[in-house]
């Protein structure tokens, strides 16, 4: 093996260490703590176990949490109704609604009446509009690609100038993820190149990637020649490829499968991001890092 590995177990520690300090120093000078709701929708397994780590960090971090659960028939104006209620409450800081939603609900009416100021998913066209013109004016960056550019940045490898190309245009990874690194400042500046699946050469474009991010959800896609020895290779991709009996609980478990050919790649790439135990876990820290942050926003702290 080459390839530098960054572990999103480790770097996750290390900026939950920051995040529990902060959270400790704010309650002690200001007597309050950020507060996080996620709202779920019915009982999809994976959102279930998603909210239930999320509120789980948030707890342990000594944030006040709610979780929020609603019945699968919940219908839409009940929950516009809660997601006002938690608006309201000033107590609460960050609002997460955990999609997917059922069918019956419109997504999008849903996330656009989401206080901008409490969307730490970053989803609200407000905040995707903050993200694109940068700088001071960026309040929350959605989680994933936060969590992307914290990887790179902590691994220390170079973004200015780098020839950065994104695999996947989606609105939660390839484009928010595309955008940050092309803005004015640290831990950016890089030339960035977007290719999806109408993309004529894929493999042409991702040889030339210093850095290359790959969001398309196709496991294995992007194989060993594509790579430029010695770049920088983030794998977004968790495909459930099939299941296993786990060692350490004896449950079902998923076996999970990148977007990249992982033993092949590791000989090439000068960096790499496993799967699992790689971007995944940034994802829930990035959105504590969010929650705090728009505690210190009202504050006046940032
Ligand atoms: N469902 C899967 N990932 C996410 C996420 O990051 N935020 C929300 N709200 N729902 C999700």
């Amino acid at each position: 093996m080459t390839a530098k590995l960054i572990k999103g177990t480790e770097i996750r520690e290390e900026i939950l260490k920051e995040i529990e300090a902060e959270v400790k120093r704010i309650q002690e000078e200001r007597g309050v703590v950020p507060g996080l709701v996620t709202i779920l929708v019915g009982e999809n397994p994976a959102s279930v176990s998603y909210v239930t780590a999320k509120i789980k960090t948030a707890k342990a971090l000594g944030f006040k949490e709610i979780q929020d659960n609603q019945p699968e028939t919940t219908s839409e104006e009940d929950l516009l109704a809660l997601v006002d209620k938690y608006n309201k409450d000033d107590t609460i800081h960050g609002i997460l609604v955990q999609l997917p939603l059922p069918k019956h609900i419109d997504e999008k009416k849903v996330l656009n009446a989401i206080d901008p100021d409490k969307d730490v998913d970053g989803f609200h066209p407000v905040n995707v509009g903050r993200l694109m013109i940068g700088g001071s004016e960026v309040k929350f960056p959605p989680c994933t690609p936060a969590g992307i550019q914290e990887m790179i940045v902590r691994a220390g490898v170079e973004t200015s100038g780098a020839e950065v190309v994104v695999v996947g245009r989606s609105n939660i990874v390839g484009k928010p993820i595309a955008n940050m690194l092309l803005q004015k400042g640290p831990g950016a500046n890089a030339t960035v190149t977007v290719v999806h699946t109408r993309t004529k050469d894929l493999a042409a474009h991702c040889k030339r990637a210093d850095i290359l991010i790959v969001a398309a959800g196709v496991p294995g896609l992007v194989k060993p020649e594509w790579i430029k020895p010695g770049a920088c290779v983030i794998d977004v991709g968790v495909n459930r490829v099939g299941e296993k009996i786990s060692e350490k609980t004896g449950k079902k478990i998923a076996i999970l499968k990148g977007d990249v050919d992982f033993d092949a790649a590791k000989e090439i790439a000068g960096w790499i991001t496993p799967v699992p135990g790689g971007v995944g876990p940034m994802t829930i820290t990035m959105l504590m890092k969010n929650t705090l942050n728009s505690l210190k926003f009202k504050l006046g702290l940032m």
